[in-house]
Parts: structure tokens; C-alpha cells; sequence
């Protein structure tokens, strides 16, 4: 296990009838507090109308910010720190999915900050400062509601970048099952493929023996594959809703990473890149490049791959080489995804080999990346071709 420290500000508050939280929580950051929301799924299922009911009720001035893109852009992020700069609000609230949340998190840091945001997303400056900002997570995927991360895309220039600073971690999260009711089929696949993603960002590390950590993550791995099916033909069960949602919180809010070091995240990466120049949602691009990562980096520690398919997919280990063991795994990954309804190839996007070379530019931009094993530029375009 590696040397680490953890510490995790955010107050989580979950359940249904925590929203009323807000009424408490919201008063000690000031009177000024910017709602932040996308599309208008929150106008439809009657969240917006609760939240603006308890928010007049503790005599707050509210400001909105509405109309955040899923892969929420900085022309969006601009808008709202100019309306933080331009009005002096005390506090943000996010209502929605990790869009929404990461977007906040961006105008959060921008308010205090006298250039343009995109320097800190951009890593040519560090956040000093922040707006305090709370969150009202609708949709079980990103963990961005217990942690410091946020990813924006600068669209003219086909960006999408992950950056972070503790200064954004949310002060507060409020998490209703049944605010997640309303999330469509597609969208409940792709958070519960997300989900699992981040848990095998952590899964393959070099810091063994760390079974504490390994139990955790393979636990939420098999949760979420016992109870994923379950949900996708049950979309109005609160109970597995409320599952879901706890299982995307604990994947990414540090709770894996300590004692492992920082995690892989190469996948994430070559993601990003994709969903950079062609919007597609970032859980159908993992589901299609995670398999590949695994099957390209297999040689790293194979025990390691072995480990997954034993624990996590109950593969059969009987007459089986240790490797035979590890790509049954993976294929059964695999498998599990295409059973849940997401795609597994680049072409179920339309996506061919046009524009490999500029995705994987974008995703070698910054030298080789990956924790697990460090991956160039040649290394990301076997995987893009792999994935075709
Ligand atoms: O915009 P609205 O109308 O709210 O609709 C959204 C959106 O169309 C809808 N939705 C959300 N809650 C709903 C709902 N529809 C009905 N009922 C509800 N209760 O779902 C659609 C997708 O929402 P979005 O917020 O984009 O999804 P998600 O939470 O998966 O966030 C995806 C973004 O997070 C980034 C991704 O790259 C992507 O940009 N990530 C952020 C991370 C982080 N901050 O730690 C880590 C992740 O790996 C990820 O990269
Ligand atoms: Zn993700």
C-alpha cells in the first residue's frame, strides 16, 4: 500500500425528503444564490418547483443560470461568471446531473478569478478561490458531487479537459433516490456504465496488496452488475435507484484511491478526447475503449486482470491459464455492458478512422499518460483502431 492522506469536506446528505437540507445549509454561505440547471429535466419532474419553493422560504435572492449542455461547454461557464461578477452572489446551487455540477464548479472557480476561466481548466493557472457552491445531484454516474473534478469542453477548439481544485469541492450534496426516477433508460446505462469505470480506473494500480481497497471496488462492481439488470427492467424502483446513486457517489470520492496512488485514468483520457471532436456521450465512448485498454495493457500484471474475473465475474478458473482467466474477464465485461444496451464498437457512432490521429493528438497532448502503464501516441492509436 502507498504512503497517502485523505480528507473529504463535502457533506453528504442522502435520502428522499433531504431537500429540505436546503433550507439549513444554504443560509450560512449568504443571501445571493445562483441555480444552476440544464435542459429543463428538472422543469418537468417538479424539482425545480421544490427548490425554489424552499429557497423562497429562507428569503433568498435567486438568480438563474439555465441550459447547461451535457458536456457542458465554457461559453456556458463564461455566462455564468459573468453573472457571479456582475450580481456579487454569495453561493451556487447546482440541480442536476454531473454537467450541471461540473459546470458549477468552473463559474465557482471563474468568479474568483480575474482572467478567463479556461487557464485554470487549461492548467496555465491555479484556482486560488472559490465560490462556496452545493449541489442537487438527479443522475447516478459521474461522483462529481463528492469530489474536486470537473471536465469542460472548449468547443471551437475541440477540448475536453478534465481539471480540479479543492477549493470546488461541493459544500454540501443532496441526494434523493427518487430525483434519479425520471432518468431515461439510456441515460440509467450510461451512469451505471461510468460507475464502473471509475472503479476500474482504480482497480489497476502497481501499489499491491491493498485487499481493503480491492473489496471495496469489487463490491461496487458486483452491485452494480447484480442490481443494474434489475434496474434497466424497473426504472421506477426506488430502492435500486437509491443503490446506483450510493454506488456513484463511492466510486469516485477518494474512497478507492487511498493507498493506491492516483489511479490510471488513461481511459478517461482517450475518452475525452473522443467526445471532444464528436459529442457523443462519455459512458457509450467508455464502454467502447475500456474492453481494449484492458486487452492492450493485459501484459502489465495479468494476476491483476485474473483477480477481476475471479472475484467480480465468477470466471471459472478450471483448466484455464492465468491469461485465458483474465480475457474471460474482460470479455465478460464486456458482454455485461452490450447487455445493458451500450455500444461496443466506434462504428455504432459512426465514428471511423478519419479523425484517429487528431482524437489521439488531443489525447497524447500532454506526453504519454496512465498510471498503470504509460500510453503515446502510438500506444492510443492501437487502442482507437482496436475499438473501430
Ligand atoms: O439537461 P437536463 O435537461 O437536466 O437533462 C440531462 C441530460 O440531458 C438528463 N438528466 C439528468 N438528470 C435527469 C435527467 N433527465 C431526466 N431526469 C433526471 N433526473 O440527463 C442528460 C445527461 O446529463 P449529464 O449531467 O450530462 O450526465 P452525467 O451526470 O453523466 O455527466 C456527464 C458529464 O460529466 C463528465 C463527463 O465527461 C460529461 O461531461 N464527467 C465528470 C466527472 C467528474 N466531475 O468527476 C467524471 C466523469 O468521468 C466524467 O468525465
Ligand atoms: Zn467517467
Amino acid at each position: 500500500m502507498k504512503p497517502f492522506e485523505y480528507g473529504n469536506p463535502t457533506k453528504l446528505i442522502f435520502g428522499d425528503g433531504k431537500l429540505e437540507a436546503l433550507k439549513t445549509e444554504i443560509p450560512q454561505y449568504g443571501k445571493k444564490v445562483l441555480v444552476i440547471y440544464g435542459g429543463g429535466s428538472i422543469k418537468r419532474n417538479g424539482l425545480y418547483d421544490q427548490v425554489m419553493k424552499y429557497l423562497r422560504e429562507i428569503d433568498t435572492e435567486v438568480f438563474e443560470l439555465s441550459g447547461v449542455e451535457p458536456n457542458p461547454r465554457l461559453t456556458t461557464v463564461h455566462k455564468g461568471v459573468a453573472i457571479c461578477k456582475e450580481e456579487q452572489i454569495d453561493f451556487l446551487l447546482a440541480v442536476g446531473g454531473g454537467s450541471v455540477v461540473d459546470c458549477t464548479k468552473a463559474i465557482a472557480a471563474g468568479a474568483k478569478y480575474d482572467g478567463d476561466v479556461w487557464d485554470i481548466i487549461d492548467k496555465k493557472a491555479v484556482a486560488k478561490d472559490a465560490l462556496p457552491l452545493g449541489t442537487v445531484l438527479t443522475l447516478a454516474a459521474t461522483g462529481s458531487e463528492m469530489n474536486a473534478g470537473s471536465v469542460i469542453t472548449k468547443w471551437d477548439t475541440q477540448q475536453k479537459i478534465g481539471w480540479g481544485s479543492p477549493f470546488v469541492f461541493p459544500k454540501f450534496s443532496i441526494l434523493e433516490p427518487k430525483n434519479t426516477l425520471t432518468v431515461p433508460k439510456d441515460q440509467t446505462m450510461y451512469g451505471m456504465v461510468d460507475i464502473m469505470s471509475h472503479v476500474l480506473e482504480q482497480y489497476f494500480h502497481h501499489g499491491a496488496p491493498t485487499p481493503i481497497q480491492d473489496g471495496f471496488a469489487e463490491t461496487i462492481l458486483r452491485t452494480v452488475i447484480d442490481v443494474g439488470p434489475k434496474l434497466m427492467e424497473d426504472l421506477e424502483n426506488v430502492e435500486h435507484r437509491a443503490t446506483i446513486l450510493y454506488s456513484g457517489t463511492m466510486a469516485l470520492n477518494g474512497t478507492l484511491s487511498m493507498g493506491i496512488g492516483a489511479g490510471d485514468w488513461a481511459t478517461h483520457n482517450m475518452e475525452h478526447a473522443v467526445s471532444a471532436v464528436y459529442d457523443i456521450t462519455h459512458a457509450g465512448g467508455l464502454a467502447i475503449l475500456f474492453p481494449n485498454w484492458m486487452r492492450y495493457t493485459l501484459d502489465e500484471d495479468v494476476t491483476r486482470f485474473k483477480q477481476l474475473a475471479t472475484n467480480v465475474f465468477d470466471i471459472d478458473p478450471a483448466g484455464k491459464t492465468d491469461r485465458e482467466i483474465a480475457e474471460a474477464g474482460i470479455d465478460a465485461l464486456s458482454a455485461f455492458w452490450t447487455s445493458i444496451g451500450a455500444p461496443n464498437r466506434l462504428a455504432d457512432y459512426n465514428i471511423d478512422d478519419a479523425k484517429l490521429s487528431v482524437m489521439a493528438d488531443h489525447a497524447a497532448k500532454n506526453g504519454p499518460f496512465g498510471n498503470f502503464k504509460k500510453l503515446d501516441h502510438a500506444d492510443v492509436m492501437e487502442i482507437y483502431k482496436m475499438s473501430l
